[in-house]
């Protein structure tokens, strides 16, 4: 959603100014155009030409300039953007914008900004400021307005000493919820709830051994990280990995494939859609050592038993969910995922062989196939995981209008 978006950055004048450098280099290494408007407080932490060396182009401070870029330029810019994030914001912005003051160039723009676009605050203060009653009344009044959002302030240490609420979050975490916001308001997925699961499972021999599949995460996460940037609510239940959750899914963390299936039937009722990239194991060990098994013999025989197929149980309790499954195979992928498709009631499933190079585990890029159910084959050459999560996407979109158009 960032890619070619015009972003408007409000800086106002507070501590946590330098994380909105980094935030706005960010944006456009997603490919967005940023432009920047300053308060005059701002200017006396940094002054605007650094701003306007990342964000490459002019710095807006004034109403008064006597070149300004544009005439009207409050106007102006608030017609150019597609979002205006102010970070930081600090209490006087957020006073004046809830209040709809305008004196000075940040607090015209905002009340330039038409309903039809939306405003990201994320306020950064210390705690007892942000904690007080005519901050959060301002905050209130804001969140009463449909095109108005707010990036909760984090806790840690600030920059006066003191330890508390205020912090404005680090420039990623900003960046994943501008990508968010964007995805609320424009996105092609908004009101759709997507399950999807991520990353391998693991099954404890002893407390300090397991047995797992080989899986990264990588594929679920980004299929995450796309429907969130599409305006998707995203619960996101994954098994050990380290990739990092994208902040505005729900996540579940689970253990073993027991811990993913009850938690993918308790959502299930809730969700419109499964993508279940998760490598689920298949066979647990029958008993769990309580204490570390030694060394003493030459040979170990460990019984397993069979876990129960998650996929397979969602696809007989199917209502109206789109249910997505995965398959990596090594040998005969097509035959092996058609089977799939049927015996677990899929609409479709993506399939790959993982034994390719550029497939499979641990890499960034993906070579798939979108096999449906009435065995319509969509071959994909080898692209980033995050291209394939969109193509993933796109099909989803492509069987939900077929499925509205069969029941008319
Ligand atoms: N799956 C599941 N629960 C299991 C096993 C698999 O939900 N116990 C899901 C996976 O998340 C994937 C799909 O089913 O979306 C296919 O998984 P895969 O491991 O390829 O196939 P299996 O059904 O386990 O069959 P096999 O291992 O024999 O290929």
């Amino acid at each position: 959603m960032l890619k070619n978006k015009k972003i408007l950055v409000g800086v106002s004048g507070g501590i946590a100014i330098y994380k909105a450098l980094d935030l706005i280099s960010r944006l456009r290494k997603q490919g967005a155009e940023v432009r920047v408007v300053m308060t005059e407080h701002a200017t006396k932490f940094i002054n605007p030409t650094l701003f306007r060396e990342i964000s490459c182009n002019p710095v807006a401070v004034t109403l008064w300039d006597e070149q300004p870029e544009f005439y009207a330029e409050h106007i102006k810019l608030a017609e150019w953007a597609d979002i205006l994030v102010v970070a930081p914001a600090t209490a006087n912005v957020v006073g004046k914008m809830a209040h709809g003051l305008a004196d000075d160039l940040l607090s015209s723009v905002a009340l330039a900004i038409p309903v039809t676009k939306p405003i990201l605050l994320c306020p950064a203060m210390n705690s007892n400021m942000y904690a007080n009653v005519a901050v959060q009344d301002n905050l209130d009044e804001l969140l009463v307005r449909e095109n108005y959002f707010v990036v909760e302030p984090a806790e840690g240490v600030l920059a006066c000493g003191t330890v508390g609420l205020g912090r404005l979050p680090e420039p990623q975490e900003l960046l994943e919820h501008i990508d968010a916001t964007l995805g609320e308001w424009y996105g092609d997925l908004v009101g759709r709830h997507i399950l999807v699961t991520a990353s391998g499972t693991r099954e404890a021999i002893d407390p300090v051994r397991y047995i797992g599949n080989k899986s990264s995460g990588k594929m679920g996460f980004a299929v995450a990280r796309a429907a969130l940037s599409r305006g998707a609510l995203v619960t996101l239940i994954a098994g050990p990995t380290k990739e990092v959750a994208p902040v505005e899914a729900n996540v579940i963390n689970v253990q073993s494939t027991q811990e993913m299936y009850d938690a993918c039937l308790e959502a299930y009722p809730k969700v419109d859609v499964v993508i279940k990239a998760a490598a689920v194991a298949d066979y647990a060990p029958a008993k769990v050592a309580k204490e570390k098994i030694k060394k003493n013999n030459e040979k170990l025989d460990l019984t397993l038993k069979k876990n129960p197929d998650i996929l397979k149980e969602l696809g007989r309790q199917k209502k109206k969910q789109i249910l997505v499954g995965f398959a990596a195979e090594t040998t005969k992928v097509l035959e092996y995922a058609k089977k799939k498709i049927k015996e677990k009631n899929l609409d479709f499933i993506v399939a790959n062989d993982v034994s390719q190079p550029g497939a499979g585990f641990d890499v960034n890029t993906n070579i798939v196939k979108l096999i449906d159910k009435a065995g319509k084959v969509e071959e994909l050459p080898q692209l980033t995981k995050d291209e394939v999560a969109h193509r993933i996407l796109d099909k989803v979109l492509k069987i939900e209008k077929q499925n509205v158009s069969r029941k008319k």
